[in-house]
């Protein structure tokens, strides 16, 4: 940290003073709590901050890191007067790192488990530093956003499954007791019979937030600030959000997609420059198929005052259907229940138990398959074209910009056409 920003580090954390005692290495060798570093400090790396120390008593934050200064100090105010964290926000200037770098230096600081709660664009880069390193991970989903990244994630599976880190996904559904056991009934007791059709859904009642750019910001600054409405960060909706639902669905068909029979999606918010408003859709409508001939419908939406808002996935069988919703879970007429613990903390603590106990939870392969559902399908309805899986693996598409510079100017292509936009 340059010296205003510790200075201002050290103000802004009068709530966490506590926290800055002690250097994380001294508490470790003291009491043997995991370490844990978080890099992406916005709205979710702060709630997971929260969610692990809440389920876990043996964990610690011990080093942060965002490519903006008032991120930290949000983290350091938010985390540091959580009920449940007590002493164990033990983050100091010195394990406190802004920049596009500082993901390095977290996973370098001595950290046994790093949260990836950045922007997903940035995230293929984040996982290969820190299987690197070998350190245990909590990755955000989704965890790319185009078939570059994915196949940069895809190699690191292996790698990591060598190396025994435990890899828990922020899909959390999977570690939601409604949805184990709901799935499980469909899976193993055939519940509803032969499953023959199904559809997916995240369709909001609004359009998504939307951060002005900043007095001063360069394209590069504004773009991250402002990153969902940008591909090379964000990969759109249908991959940001939609990924949890298309995740559900590969979970219950136990398969990823075969193809995408196309569809349709498109803006209906205005778009004067895509370098201020943005270049993302507002709508997508899908057909996948997978094995055995299996079509799944897939929706979602993020256009204001339409209704019903509807998060939901739902399959038909030879015997009934299943319906899962808001947290409510049924077969046919029977309600399936929840458990006591929400799956934002569960996820944690399965994560810290799998490195514990040495079993190594490792949901990386899974989560890039949902990711890459998300993004086959993007591709279809940016092209207006139908695609095979193995297309969409071998896209040569690479949203990453080279030579990223913090300061430097970055024009974004137009909002896609399709029947016009060309697969890459
Ligand atoms: N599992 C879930 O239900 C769930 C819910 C919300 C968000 N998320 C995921 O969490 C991720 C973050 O979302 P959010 O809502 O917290 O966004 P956010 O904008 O609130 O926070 C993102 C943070 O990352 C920082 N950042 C940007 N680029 C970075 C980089 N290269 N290195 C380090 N930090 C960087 C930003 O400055 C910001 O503080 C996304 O992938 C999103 O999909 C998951």
């Amino acid at each position: 940290m340059s010296e205003t920003n510790r200075r201002d580090f050290l103000s802004a954390s009068a709530i966490g003073a506590a926290a800055l005692l002690a250097p994380s290495g001294v508490h470790a060798a003291a009491d043997n709590m995991i370490k844990v570093g978080v890099i992406g400090c916005g709205g979710r790396g702060r709630g997971a901050a929260i969610n692990t120390l809440d389920g876990n008593p043996d964990v610690k934050i011990t080093a942060i890191g965002d490519v903006f200064d008032d991120s930290i100090k949000s983290f350091i105010a938010n985390v540091g007067k959580a009920k449940s964290t007590k002493d164990r926000l033990a983050v100091t200037p010195e394990t406190t790192f802004v920049g596009l770098d500082a993901y390095q230096k977290v996973i370098d600081s001595g950290v046994d488990l790093v949260i990836l709660a950045s922007p997903p664009g940035f995230r293929p880069i984040h996982l290969e530093a820190a299987v690197k390193k070998g350190v245990h991970i909590f990755t955000e989903k989704p965890v790319a956003v185009d078939a570059a990244g994915i196949r940069k994630v895809l190699a690191l599976v292996e790698e990591s499954k060598k190396k025994n880190i435990s890899i828990v996904a922020g899909t959390q559904r999977r570690h939601q007791k409604g949805y184990l056991d709901t799935i499980a009934k469909l899976q193993n007791d055939k519940a509803i019979g032969d499953i023959v059709a199904g559809r997916v859904y995240w369709n909001n009642t609004n359009s998504i937030w939307f951060r002005p750019r900043k007095e001063g910001m360069s394209d590069v600054q504004y773009q991250i600030h402002n990153w969902y409405h940008f591909n090379w960060l964000c990969g759109d909706h249908i991959v940001e959000q939609h990924v949890h639902n298309l995740d559900v669905a590969n979970w219950v068909l136990g398969s990823h997609p075969l193809r995408c029979n196309g569809g349709m999606g498109g803006r209906v918010r205005p778009c004067k420059d895509p370098n201020v408003d943005g270049q993302i859709f507002d709508h997508f409508a899908l057909e996948y198929e997978y094995p055995n001939g299996f079509i799944l419908q897939s929706f979602c939406r993020q256009i204001d005052s339409c209704s019903p808002g509807v998060v939901e996935e739902h399959f038909v069988g030879s015997k009934g259907r299943c319906r899962m919703k808001d947290g409510l879970w049924f077969i046919n007429d029977e309600e399936i229940k929840g458990g006591p613990i929400g799956p934002y903390v569960q996820e944690h603590i399965d994560l810290v138990n799998s490195i514990k106990s040495k079993k190594h939870l490792n949901e990386l392969q899974q989560v890039a398959e949902s990711t890459l559902t998300a993004i086959m399908g993007r591709m279809c309805a940016y092209t207006g074209k139908s695609m095979t899986w193995e297309q969409a693996l071998k896209s040569q598409e690479n949203t990453m910009p080279a030579n990223l510079d913090w300061n430097g100017k970055l024009e974004v292509s137009a909002v896609p056409v399709p029947g016009k936009t060309k697969l890459i």
